[in-house]
């Protein structure tokens, strides 16, 4: 059997981006609002402030206003919500994403709790967590949608075209991932499997797969004979090991090497999943701004 066709996850990064672009640039051109992204980083975490940066310039190239707000590592959770509900009252940020992990003697879920659903572009806020999980079938996405399980679908359904009653196993039940993937592979009418650090045969689950969305931080975890010929292996980890000569190079939760020949589709790590994840959150960004203007999502 021929290797599976590679995901390219950048190139489809770059045309969402490209359609984020022209989506702002037409709305500002019929008088509505510039988009605006706030984002939070509290305390120095340099890989937290590669993000973040990241998030910021990627806004600005797409004509959006990009507010940055760097709050030292021993701010109070009450100055950081003190922030978060100026922000909420400023008609000028339309997104605001405080970068998580956020220090011990802050309760993340008070902060997630604290921004406002219609400006939650990280789709974190427990009112559209369950809006997610409550959506009927086929209904459109009229709230803000996680990133990482937004670009998961959208490069499946790219893929796939419909992945109606397809059998989804996921690996992995994060708040920031698992679960979202999920409830967005159940709502396109897949039949979904979600497993965990206890699931009992996992292997021989995963066999059943038409799709395995693995998203669990473990190197090389899902291997060559746990999938089904021809399956799409969408993986979301990101390990980086220490490689030759002292270097350090990223590898998936997914056995790449051992993956390719079996599977039908496969995404790459890095330049699959990755690249999405901002993407996604320019696109939650905009639909914002639409939505804030009174106009339909695109
Ligand atoms: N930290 C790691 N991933 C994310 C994300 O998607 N959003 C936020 N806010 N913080 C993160």
């Amino acid at each position: 059997m021929a290797d599976a066709k590679l995901i390219d996850g950048r190139a489809f990064a770059v045309g969402l981006r490209h359609r984020v672009a022209k989506g702002v640039a037409e709305l500002v051109a019929t008088g509505g609002p510039k988009p605006g992204l706030a984002t939070i980083l509290v305390g120095a975490d340099p890989a937290s402030q590669v993000y973040v940066r990241s998030k910021g310039k990627l806004a600005a190239e797409l004509g959006m206003a990009s507010f940055d707000y760097r709050l030292a590592a021993e701010t109070t959770e009450a100055e950081l919500l003190a922030l978060i509900a100026k922000l909420n009252g400023d008609p000028a940020i339309n997104g605001i994403l405080v970068q998580l992990p956020l220090p011990k003697h802050i309760d993340t879920s008070h902060v997630l709790l604290a921004v406002d659903p219609a400006k939650d572009v990280d789709g974190f806020h427990p009112i559209n967590v369950g809006r997610l999980g409550s959506i009927v079938s086929g209904a459109p996405l009229d709230f803000p949608v996680p990133c990482t399980p937004l670009g998961v679908s959208m490069l499946l359904q790219d893929a796939l075209g419909s992945l109606s009653g397809r059998h989804a196993v996921v690996i992995g039940r994060s708040n920031l991932v698992g679960r979202p993937v999920a409830q967005l592979l159940l709502r396109a009418d897949c039949t979904v499997t979600i497993t965990h650090s206890r699931t009992r045969d996992l292997p021989g689950l995963c066999r059943q797969a038409d799709i395995v969305v693995v998203a669990i931080g473990k190197r090389e975890f899902v291997r060559g004979d746990w999938i089904k010929p021809g399956a799409a292996v969408i993986d979301v980890g990101i390990n980086r090991i220490v490689a030759a000569a002292g270097r350090t190079r990223l590898v998936g939760d997914a056995a790449f090497a051992e993956i390719l020949p079996v599977a039908g589709y496969l995404t790459p790590v890095p330049g699959g999943v990755g690249p999405m994840t901002v993407a996604c959150l320019m696109f939650n960004t905009l639909q914002a701004a639409r939505r804030a203007a009174g106009l339909k999502v695109v």
